[in-house]
C-alpha cells in the first residue's frame, strides 16, 4: 500500500521536455517518445506538469478546462497511450491538479465577470486589501464593474473560493478524471493557499496568515484524501511551502501523503545536515518520511545554485536519505540555468530550458544518478536510518550496512567502510571537500 514512501519520483516539465512536432514547445507525443529515459533512470513514477486547456499566462497553471488537453500538448489518446505505456515500463503517473485557481477565460470566471451567483466562486470584494500577488504588486484586479478579484498568482489566476461548495465537487470530479484514466496520483498546486481568511484581514493583522496555511485546509486535504483512499493505494503530493513542523501536520492518514520538502531543494551547503536532520525529526513525530526535492521548475538549477561538484553530492546524499525523493528534468544532465527571458511571469524561464537530448549519452551526472537509483534499492530504502556521531564539515549517517558521509568542509576527511559508489573522484582512500560517498560497513560476522 505504500510504494510511494521511498519512491524516487521524475518531474516532466512538458513544455521543455521534448518536442515532437517542431513547433519548440514540448508535447505528450514528445514524452512518449522519450518515457524510456525516465525508466532507464530507474524511477518509481513520474509527474507531469499542466497539460490541459489554457492561454499559458503561467506555463498552464492557467487553466479553462481541468479535465481536457491542449492541443498546444496533443490530445487525451496521447494521454491514455503514455499511461499505457507507463504502464508497461512499470512506470507510475502523477497528475498536476490545480485547485487554486481557474485561468480567467475559464467558463466559470467569464460568467463570474458578468456578475450573478457564479461570482461566488470567487472571491471578489468592493475594495481590495493589502495582500500581494506572488509574482509582486497588489493581488486584487478591477472587475468591469468596478468589483475586485483575488489572485495570489497572475491577474489571469483568479483564485477560486473553497467555502463555495461548487469548487470542492468540480474539484472531486477532475480528481476522479485522471485517476479514472490511470493516474496513481497527483501533485497538488499551491495546496495550502485554498483556505482564505473569511474577513479579508491584513497580513499579520491575526496571529493565523490571511491565506497560507490556514488550519481549514486540513478539512479540504482530508475530502481529497478520502476520495484517494477509495481508490487504494493512490498518492497526492502537496506542493505547500512550509517549516517541518507545519508540513508534519499536513502528512500522515486523513491527509496528504506527501509534502514536498522544500526548504532542502534552497538550503544554504552549510546547512544541509541540519535541514535534513529538523525534516526527519518532526515528519517522524507524524509517522512519516521526508518527500526531498533537489529542483523544480519554480526554483534555480541545483546546478547553478552549488556549482555542479555541490549538486551531484546532495543528488547522491539525497537517494539515500529516508523519504521519497524527486528530480526535477534536466537536473540528472547537470542543466545548469541559462539566460533567456520568454516572459514568464515568476522570472524562471532559465530552469525551464528544452532537455538537451543529444548530451544524454555520455553524461556523467547521468551515470551516477542511474547507478545511485539502481543501488538504494538494493541496499537503502526500507533500511533503518541513524546519524553517526557528528564531526565539523561531514555529513554522515547510515542506512543499514551502508554509510552516507558527505563532505562540506575544506579539507578531505576518512569515511568507514568499502566505498559503493560516489559523487566524485576520491583522494585515496579519503573524501574530498564538496563529495559525498556511500560506503559499505563491513559488519563482522561470528
Ligand atoms: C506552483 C507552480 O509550480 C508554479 O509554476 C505556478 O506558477 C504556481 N504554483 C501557480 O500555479
Amino acid at each position: 500500500m505504500t510504494w510511494w514512501r521511498e519512491a524516487v519520483g521524475y518531474h516532466v516539465y512538458l513544455r521543455g521536455y521534448r518536442d515532437s512536432d517542431g513547433d519548440g514547445i514540448g508535447d505528450l507525443p514528445g514524452l512518449l517518445s522519450r518515457l524510456d529515459h525516465p525508466r532507464d533512470l530507474g524511477v518509481d513514477a513520474v509527474w507531469i506538469s499542466p497539460f490541459y486547456p489554457s492561454p499559458q499566462a503561467d506555463s498552464g497553471y492557467d487553466i479553462t478546462d481541468h479535465r481536457a488537453v491542449d492541443p498546444l500538448f496533443g490530445s487525451l489518446s496521447d494521454v491514455d497511450a503514455i499511461v499505457q505505456a507507463a504502464r508497461r515500463m512499470g512506470l507510475r503517473l502523477i497528475a498536476d491538479v490545480v485547485p487554486n485557481h481557474t485561468s480567467a477565460e475559464h467558463p466559470w470566471f467569464r460568467a463570474a465577470l458578468r456578475g450573478g451567483p457564479e461570482r461566488a466562486r470567487y472571491h471578489f470584494r468592493a475594495e481590495p486589501n493589502g495582500w500581494e500577488s506572488m509574482f509582486g504588486g497588489p493581488a486584487w484586479t478591477r472587475a468591469p464593474d468596478g468589483q475586485w478579484y483575488l489572485h495570489l498568482f497572475t491577474p489571469q489566476q483568479p483564485d477560486l473560493n473553497w467555502t463555495n461548495t461548487d469548487v470542492a465537487d468540480d474539484f472531486d470530479a477532475t480528481l476522479r478524471f485522471w485517476l479514472d484514466r490511470g493516474f496513481a496520483g497527483v501533485r497538488i498546486d499551491v495546496a495550502g493557499g485554498l483556505a482564505k481568511d473569511p474577513d479579508y484581514a491584513e497580513v499579520g493583522e491575526q496571529p493565523v496568515h490571511p491565506h497560507w496555511d490556514r488550519p481549514e485546509t486540513a478539512a479540504i486535504h482530508r475530502r481529497w484524501r478520502d476520495l484517494l483512499d477509495s481508490y487504494g493505494d493512490r498518492v497526492a503530493i502537496g506542493e505547500l511551502w512550509g517549516t517541518p513542523d507545519r508540513i508534519a501536520e499536513r502528512v500522515g492518514p486523513g491527509r496528504l501523503h506527501q509534502v514536498f520538502q522544500f526548504d532542502w531543494a534552497v538550503a544554504p551547503w552549510e546547512s544541509l545536515r541540519d535541514t535534513a536532520a529538523q525534516a526527519i525529526e518532526e515528519l517522524g513525530k507524524a509517522g512519516a518520511l521526508p518527500t526531498w526535492v533537489l529542483g523544480s521548475h519554480d526554483l534555480m538549477r541545483v546546478a547553478t545554485r552549488y556549482g555542479p561538484r555541490r549538486a551531484k553530492a546532495k543528488a547522491l546524499v539525497m537517494f539515500a536519505l529516508p523519504g521519497a525523493a524527486w528530480i526535477y528534468q534536466g537536473d540528472e544532465l547537470g542543466m545548469e540555468n541559462v539566460e533567456v527571458d520568454n516572459g514568464d511571469p515568476g522570472g524562471r524561464d532559465g530552469v525551464r530550458a528544452p532537455m538537451p537530448w543529444h548530451a544524454t549519452g555520455t553524461n556523467s551526472t547521468l551515470l551516477m544518478y542511474r547507478k545511485a537509483i539502481a543501488l538504494r534499492k538494493r541496499f537503502i530504502v526500507g533500511r533503518p536510518f541513524e546519524w553517526l556521531p557528528e564531526r565539523p564539515g561531514v555529513l554522515e549517517f547510515r542506512r543499514g550496512d551502508v554509510a552516507c558521509v558527505l563532505n562540506t568542509g575544506q579539507r578531505p576527511v576518512t569515511f568507514p567502510g568499502r566505498p559503493l559508489h560516489h559523487s566524485g573522484p576520491l583522494d585515496g582512500g579519503l573524501l574530498p571537500p564538496d563529495t559525498a560517498v556511500w560506503a559499505e560497513l563491513v559488519t563482522p560476522r561470528y
